[in-house]
Formats: structure tokens, sequence, C-alpha cells
């Protein structure tokens, strides 16, 4: 079977691969372990394989391994930093958004996108951010209300720690 060496940067840590030239990016990364990329519809309707590429989300399902050669992923095995879960996880377990968790890693890495780009979003950029998202538990409410949680709790943390400039006036 005709191979190749992909480049790239997974959860920031740099890593070669070989991959084969057809490979999905959804069947390299479980292939390599990242299982909390689902496989879902395969056809880009429910979100379940989203992985952040640089940045943004994109799904896995649909674009092949070698087009992530020199790029940045993060898939959701990257988001909890040293073992303390980002505040997006937390709010989602405080607010009741995570059932069956199937679409969880998903919603949770579009809504990490989403607080990167705009911190403090109305709800419906969460519900925009979170359209690509098929939940057959929560009804959507929740995971809504948890994303609008996060923002407002890392808006009030911000708010806390005061710039340097400002504590020494
Ligand atoms: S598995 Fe990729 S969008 Fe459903
Ligand atoms: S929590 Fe079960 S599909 Fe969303």
């Amino acid at each position: 079977m005709k191979t190749m060496e992909l480049h790239l940067t997974v959860n920031g840590k740099s890593l070669t691969w070989t991959i084969a030239p057809g490979e999905l990016l959804l069947d390299l990364l479980r292939r390599q372990g990242y299982f909390g990329v689902k496989r879902g519809c395969e056809k880009g309707e429910c979100g379940a394989c989203a992985v952040l590429l640089d940045g943004k989300p994109i799904n896995s399902c649909l674009m092949f391994a070698a087009q992530a050669e020199g790029r940045e992923i993060l898939t959701i095995e990257g988001v909890a930093v040293d073992g303390k879960l980002d505040p997006l996880q937390e709010a989602f377990l405080d607010h009741g958004a995570v059932q069956c968790g199937f679409c969880t890693s998903g919603m949770v890495i579009s809504a990490k996108a989403l607080l990167l780009r705009c911190p403090d979003p109305s709800e419906e950029e969460v519900r925009e951010a979170l359209a690509g998202h098929l939940c057959r538990c929560t009804g959507y409410l929740k995971p809504v209300e948890a994303v609008l949680a996060a923002a407002s709790r890392k808006k009030h943390r911000a708010r806390r720690v005061k710039p340097v400039a400002e504590v020494a006036r």
C-alpha cells in the first residue's frame, strides 16, 4: 500500500505519522487513539467528529488527513490542561448539558472556538456556533446555557484579576 508522511501538531505536540494518501482525518485521529473524536454520520451533518484546525472548527470526517500537513489540531483530549477541566467542560457538567455524551466533545470544541474569537457571545451567537451539532438527548437548551455560563465565568475571572498597570496606580 502506498503511504506518505504527515507532519502536524495535535494538542500542542509535534507529530509525524505514516498515513495512506486517501485516509480521512477522522480515521487517522481515532487510529492514533483520539477516541474523543466521534464517528457519527460521516457526512458532515452531525458535528460529532469536530476538531479545531488552526483554531477553526471543522468536521474531520470531511477532510483528508494529508490536508492537515503543517497544521495545528485541537481535539477534546487537549482541552483540559494538566488534568484541570476547561471552564466550558465544567459548565457542561454543571448545567446537565452532558447526557449520553456522544455529541459533547464536538459541541465543546465548537464552543471553544467561539469563546476564543468572541469571549462574550450573545445567545444567538452561541446557538449559531452549535448549529452544526446534532444532539438526541438535551434539547439543545442546556448546552447553550452552559456556553453562556462559561463565558460569564471567564468574564468575572478577568474582572477580578486587575491589569498590572491598574494595580500599580
Ligand atoms: S461524523 Fe463528521 S459530521 Fe458527523
Ligand atoms: S448528550 Fe446525547 S447526543 Fe447529545
